[in-house]
């Protein structure tokens, strides 16, 4: 498997579970240790754009060395890092400024902001593999399980009607094989 290409710069916490999820915290918890294709490679640019991934909403976007997916709420007031921009190697949040390297780490803070440091904002970063021309992330990630080389469930959309299968119908058939296992 390629490996991630930012570490979480914070884990969620212990018992997270999202606002208002329609899974009980046993179930989001089991399901948030499976990867997910969230995007399609070629749909995935320099602009910010939020996607949603067992009820919590993240921000995805490529930096020069690839592709980044973090929680998309900026640490300083919670507002949505998906309404930013790139500049260079950095995110840049579009209400006051602070800058995020790919590990989600804060690069910079703005004068206005001042004195607070960069040690002081952190982001939730998940982990972005490329594979099967689809950006996968994993919200609670560990050793196992990994991303299959062949997916039953693309094999078996594939085999359907020939149609290249679409991101939705393939996280479809994800959630279903999980929850037959559960
Ligand atoms: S909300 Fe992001 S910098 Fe203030």
């Amino acid at each position: 498997m390629d490996e991630p290409h930012a570490p979480r710069a914070l884990p969620l916490p212990e018992g997270f579970l999202p606002p208002d999820c329609a899974f009980s915290g046993q179930d989001w918890t089991a399901l948030a240790r499976q990867w997910f294709p969230v995007a399609r490679v070629d749909a995935v640019a320099a602009k910010p754009r939020q996607v949603s991934l067992l009820g919590l909403r993240l921000a995805i976007y490529r930096l020069p060395d690839g592709i980044c997916i973090g929680r998309d709420l900026c640490p300083h007031r919670g507002l949505p890092l998906s309404a930013g921009r790139i500049e260079g190697d950095e995110l840049v949040c579009a209400y006051h400024g602070l800058r995020f390297g790919a590990d989600g780490q804060c690069r910079k803070v703005p004068e206005k902001l001042a004195p607070k440091g960069t040690e002081c904002f952190s982001l939730t970063m998940f982990p972005a593999v490329e594979r099967h021309g689809l950006a996968w992330t994993c919200l609670i990630p560990g050793a196992e399980p990994a991303i299959p080389e062949v997916l039953p469930a693309m094999e078996a959309v594939a085999q359907d009607d020939g149609a290249a299968p679409s991101i939705e119908r393939l996280a479809l058939n994800e959630y279903r094989r999980l929850f037959d296992a559960m």
